[in-house]
């Protein structure tokens, strides 16, 4: 009989358009390739019908909130999503790939949007319990050059360059303060390329 490997909880973080959707997908067929059982979700949105519901309203620009609203509603979905899906799957033994999960908050409505650092991770307690990801992916991307690549209206893609960049300096530096957890990634290779030196990580900590 095969060798049931732990299940991990791996998150993907960076800044908008930064790939992370494609190299969470392209993760999972390199570890269905390896026989490793998983599943891909995100945030926000995840958790069914809550998080749809919730998704939808942050993501419309015409219902106006402030950033502490905005890490309430990121948390509510969280909390659903963990105890409704990401814990019941990792128990299971299957792996769980995720798009986006706390870090985003500390970076978005800590880093960019000014909510104290203190209140969050209070929040993020109350989300989430104990639960923490095995690892954490940073894919890398530049603010300037993806966001003339690619214009697109989305949350806080608004002209807030700044607040954009504040978001990345925050993914950089935690990146570089928790070595143990991030792995941080050049996204601008092709998505064979970037999905290869993911993978490699992800075997070199998980499968060797
Ligand atoms: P997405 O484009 O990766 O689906 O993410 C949607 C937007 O929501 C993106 O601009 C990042 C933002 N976001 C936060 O501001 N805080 C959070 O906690 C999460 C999960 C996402």
């Amino acid at each position: 009989m095969k060798e049931q490997v732990q299940s991990r909880f791996i998150t993907f973080e960076g800044i908008d358009r930064s790939g992370k959707s494609t190299q969470t997908k392209q993760l999972k067929r390199n570890l269905d390739k390896a026989g490793v059982r998983c599943i891909v979700t995100s945030e926000p949105g995840g958790s069914g019908q809550i998080g749809a519901a919730i998704r939808e309203m942050l993501m419309n620009p015409d219902i106006k909130r402030n950033e502490i609203t905005a890490a309430l509603l990121f948390n509510a979905d969280r909390h659903e999503h963990v105890t409704s899906i990401i814990q019941p799957t990792l128990a299971k033994g299957i792996w769980v790939i995720c798009d986006r999960f706390y870090d985003s908050t500390m970076a978005y409505q800590g880093a960019g949007g000014g909510v104290d650092r203190k209140f969050l991770e209070d929040l993020n307690r109350i989300s989430c319990g104990d639960l923490r990801p095995d690892m954490t992916i940073l894919l890398r991307g530049d603010v300037d050059n993806r966001m003339l690549r690619s214009p697109r209206l989305d949350y806080y893609d608004q002209g807030h360059k700044a607040f954009e960049k504040r978001v990345s300096k925050y993914f950089e530096d935690i990146a570089t303060t928790e070595l143990d957890r991030f792995v941080s990634i050049d996204g601008s290779g092709s998505v064979e390329e970037v999905g290869e030196a993911i993978f490699a990580e992800v075997k070199h900590r998980f499968l060797d």
